[in-house]
């Protein structure tokens, strides 16, 4: 079997090598994105591998399908990037449900705490030499109130942390998790009592810009917004003019908006067009990495090894268990004695 991959990094060939290799599945390494113009690189393939910033859209399914592409197969848990319901009856999508939760909820807890404590401003002054300490006063995580906003596999390991730390732990979730003793509250508690706030959910059309100017003028004043989910569950245009206002007190953001042509790329040579981005980076209390936090070799190794176990499932069987469902968007709906919905 002949797989396009595409959005290729170093770090995906190793491991994407290893488990395709023990398979049978050869894959075609790409460095472009996956979009309409290069759709046709996966010509003479069965199926494409994906990732966050390719864009599978109607015109892109469309000529995949002409192409003969019986599957995609999505090296990520995310899928807010593809049009599910258009590839209904054309083409199947399967992706990693989990890899490691502990990757990302401990990024978000290690930008947390760089936040805070100024570890990012310690660190450039010692590399000159300046021992000085001021400016670089933090405070106690212990005994704060921390909002998260969505307890699935990555929210219930970041409360398990931050339990840990002796912080208090209120939560939303559209769905709340019956099996737990998660203290949920509304989300308008979330906004008002929390002094951080981390936001574990999906991206939805009623998630998108969740932390937007009206959630915002509702927020304590200097709370510290942690955003490793997705770019869009914050409006940055209104996250800045809250910085700009003092009521937000610092953002530790993984993810941004319009991330898809600046994150995991060297755009060291250009002049950056994103004005937000650009003063957000700017600001002392904002802090940016580039949709890291899924980075560790373990998280690596899973991905790799769910991607390639869904492929020959779906080959063999016909279906995969991580197909997804375009009608409840989630294969764990769907288990009712079918695979899918549909
Ligand atoms: P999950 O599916 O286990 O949990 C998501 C939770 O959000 C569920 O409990 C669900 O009920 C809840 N939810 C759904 N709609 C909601 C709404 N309208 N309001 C509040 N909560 C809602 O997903 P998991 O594995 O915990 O991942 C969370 C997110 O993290 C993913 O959607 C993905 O976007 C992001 N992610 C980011 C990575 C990174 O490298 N930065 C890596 C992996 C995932």
């Amino acid at each position: 079997m002949k797989f396009a991959f595409f959005d290729t990094k170093s770090y995906d060939i190793p491991s994407f090598e290893k488990y395709g290799n023990e398979k049978g599945i050869e894959f075609k390494f790409f460095e472009t994105k996956l979009n309409k113009d290069t759709a046709n690189l996966a010509s003479g393939c069965d199926g494409v591998c994906v990732f966050v910033n390719d864009t599978v859209d109607a015109e892109v399914i469309d000529r995949l399908y002409e192409l003969g592409i019986k599957i995609i197969a999505l090296r990520c848990a995310g899928y807010n990037n593809v049009d599910i319901k258009y590839t209904f009856g054309k083409i199947h999508v399967v992706h990693v449900p989990a890899y490691s939760p502990y990757a990302v909820a401990e990024h978000a807890i290690a930008m947390l705490l760089t936040s805070i404590r100024r570890i990012h401003k310690a660190y450039i002054r010692t590399k000159d030499h300046n021992f000085s300490l001021s400016g670089l006063t933090g405070f106690d995580l212990h005994g704060k109130t921390v909002g998260v906003i969505g307890t699935g596999r990555i929210g219930r390991v970041f409360i398990d942390i931050c339990k840990g730390f002796g912080m208090k732990v209120i939560a939303y979730d559209k769905f709340p998790a019956k099996d737990s003793d998660i203290n949920y509250v509304t989300l308008d508690e979330i906004f008002e009592k929390s002094d951080i706030i981390s936001l574990h959910c999906p991206l939805t059309d009623e998630t998108k810009h969740i932390i937007g100017k009206e959630a915002i003028n509702k927020l304590k004043k200097g709370v510290v917004i942690i955003n490793t989910s997705r770019g869009a569950l914050i409006d940055a245009e209104a996250l800045l003019e809250g910085i700009k206002s003092r009521r937000i007190g610092a953002a530790c953001l993984d993810v941004y908006e319009e991330e898809a042509d600046i994150f995991f790329e060297d755009v060291s040579g250009h002049i950056m067009d994103d004005d937000t981005l650009a003063r957000l980076i700017s600001m002392p209390n904002v802090l940016v990495t580039s949709h890291q936090a899924f980075l560790t070799e373990e998280a690596l190794n899973n991905i790799a090894e769910t991607t390639v176990n869904n492929i020959t499932e779906f080959f063999d069987n016909g279906y995969s268990e991580n197909e997804l469902c375009y009608r409840c968007g989630k294969t764990e709906s769907c288990k009712n004695g079918r695979r899918k919905c549909f």
